[in-house]
C-alpha cells in the first residue's frame, strides 16, 4: 500500500475515535438545532394553557408584521395600553375621539382575541376636562363619561380596570385625587363600578393596582380596599394586579399575596406583567446572569401561583408588551438599551423569561 502523503493520511483518515464520535457529536448537533429552532419559535403560550394569556397593544403596533404575527400566535387577549385611557378619549374642551380603541376593538374582533378595557378612571387623568365644575355638574360628567365610553364597547370588551391605582404609593391608605375631592375616597370607586355595571352588565369588572407583591403593605391596603368597596355594595367583579415585578423581593412574597386576593374567590387578572433587570439600587455589583436568575426566579413563581388558582378565578394573564423594545420601560429617559423585562428580544426571540413563564405554568 503506497505511503500516503502525511497532510492528507492526516487530515483525512479518520481515527476509531473519530468514527465512533461523530454520529454523537451529529446527534448533539442536530438537538441543539432543534433546541434552537424551538427557541427561536416557541409553542403558542397560548396553546400551552387553559386561560388567556394577553399583552398589551397600540394601534401603531397593528401596522407592524413582526408585532401582528408574535400577538396572533402567542397571545389571545389585548388591553389597549393607553389608548382607551381618558388620556385619550376625553380632550379638555370635554369632546370625546373613539378612533384608536376602535381600531384595537376591530382587530381583536377580525383576530379572535378578547378586548379588555383600560381603564375608566384613573387618579390622574381628567383633570382639566373635569376642571370648575361645581358638584353636581361634576357628578353628571363622570356618569356621563362612563356610560358613554363603557356604553360604546358594550359587548366588545369582556372587561374594565374600572378604577386604576387608587392605593396610595406606600400602601397607607387611599390616593387623594379630584375624583376623591369630588366624590368621595370610597364613593368615586362605588360609583365607577355602579355606572360601569349599568353601562355593560356583562362586562367583568376589575380594581387594578401595582407593586401588590413587591410592597406587601400597599397589597393588604387593596385587599383591605376590595372587602370595604364590596360591603359597600361596589359591584368589584375581580381583582387586577399589574405585576410590574421588583426581582429582588424575597422568594414566597408574590405567592402570599396570590393566595390572598384568591380568598375573595373573585376573578383574577395579572394585569402588566413586566420583570426589569434594572434594579432600584444606586449600585447593582451584580451580573446579568445573577439578575436574570432572579427575574426568572420570580416571573416563575408568579405563574405558578397563579395557575394554582382555581380555573373560575384564572381571568387571565397578561404581560406588558411582547418584545423588550415594545416595554414602556425602554422608551424615554427610562431607556438604557439593554433592559429585558419581557417575553421576547427585539429581533422577536425568546428571552430566558419566557422559559421561565412557561416553567411556571407547567409546574
Ligand atoms: C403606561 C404605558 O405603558 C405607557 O405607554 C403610557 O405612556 C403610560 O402608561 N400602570 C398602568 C398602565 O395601569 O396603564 C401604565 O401603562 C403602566 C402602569
Amino acid at each position: 500500500m503506497s505511503a500516503r502523503p502525511l497532510a492528507t493520511t492526516t487530515r483525512c483518515a479518520p481515527t476509531r475515535r473519530a468514527l465512533f464520535a461523530a454520529p454523537l457529536a451529529l446527534a448533539a448537533c442536530r438537538r441543539d438545532a432543534v433546541a434552537q429552532s424551538s427557541l427561536a419559535d416557541p409553542a403558542p403560550l397560548k396553546s400551552r394553557v387553559p386561560f388567556p394569556v394577553g399583552t398589551c397593544a397600540m394601534t401603531g403596533q397593528l401596522d407592524d408584521p413582526r408585532w401582528v404575527r408574535l400577538a396572533t400566535t402567542h397571545f389571545s387577549q389585548l388591553t389597549p395600553e393607553w389608548e382607551m385611557k381618558m388620556e385619550y378619549i376625553l380632550s379638555d374642551d370635554g369632546s370625546y375621539r373613539f378612533q384608536a380603541p376602535d381600531r384595537l376593538a376591530t382587530f381583536c374582533a377580525t383576530n379572535g382575541m378578547r378586548l379588555h378595557g383600560h381603564a375608566l378612571i384613573w387618579f390622574s387623568q381628567g383633570v382639566k376636562a373635569f376642571a370648575g365644575l361645581d358638584q353636581a355638574r361634576f357628578a353628571a360628567a363622570y356618569d356621563h363619561y362612563i356610560a358613554t365610553v363603557a356604553g360604546r364597547y358594550r359587548g366588545r370588551v369582556a372587561s374594565w380596570d374600572v378604577v386604576n391605582e387608587a392605593i396610595a404609593e406606600d400602601g397607607n391608605g387611599l390616593r387623594d385625587c379630584h375624583w376623591s375631592r369630588a366624590l368621595g375616597q370610597d364613593g368615586y370607586m362605588i360609583r365607577a363600578f355602579e355606572q360601569a355595571k349599568l353601562a355593560d352588565p356583562g362586562a367583568v369588572l376589575f380594581l387594578n393596582d401595582y407593586n401588590l407583591e413587591n410592597n406587601p403593605r400597599k397589597g393588604a391596603t387593596f385587599l383591605r380596599t376590595v372587602e370595604r368597596l364590596l360591603r359597600a355594595g361596589a359591584p368589584i367583579g375581580g381583582i387586577g394586579t399589574q405585576s410590574h415585578l421588583d426581582i429582588d423581593i424575597p422568594a414566597g412574597q408574590t405567592a402570599a399575596f396570590m393566595r390572598d386576593a384568591a380568598a375573595f374567590g373573585l376573578p383574577i387578572h395579572v394585569s402588566e406583567l413586566d420583570a426589569s433587570l434594572n434594579s432600584e439600587r444606586r449600585l447593582d455589583t451584580r451580573s446579568p446572569g445573577q439578575k436574570l436568575a432572579r427575574q426568572q426566579a420570580r416571573v416563575t413563581e408568579l405563574a405558578q401561583a397563579f395557575s394554582d388558582l382555581p380555573a373560575a378565578q384564572r381571568f387571565a394573564f397578561t404581560v406588558w408588551g411582547i418584545r423588550d423594545t415594545d416595554s414602556w420601560l425602554r422608551r424615554g429617559e427610562r431607556d438604557d438599551g439593554r433592559d429585558s423585562p419581557l417575553l421576547f428580544n427585539a429581533a422577536g426571540r425568546p428571552n430566558p423569561m419566557f422559559g421561565a413563564l412557561a416553567d411556571g405554568f407547567q409546574s
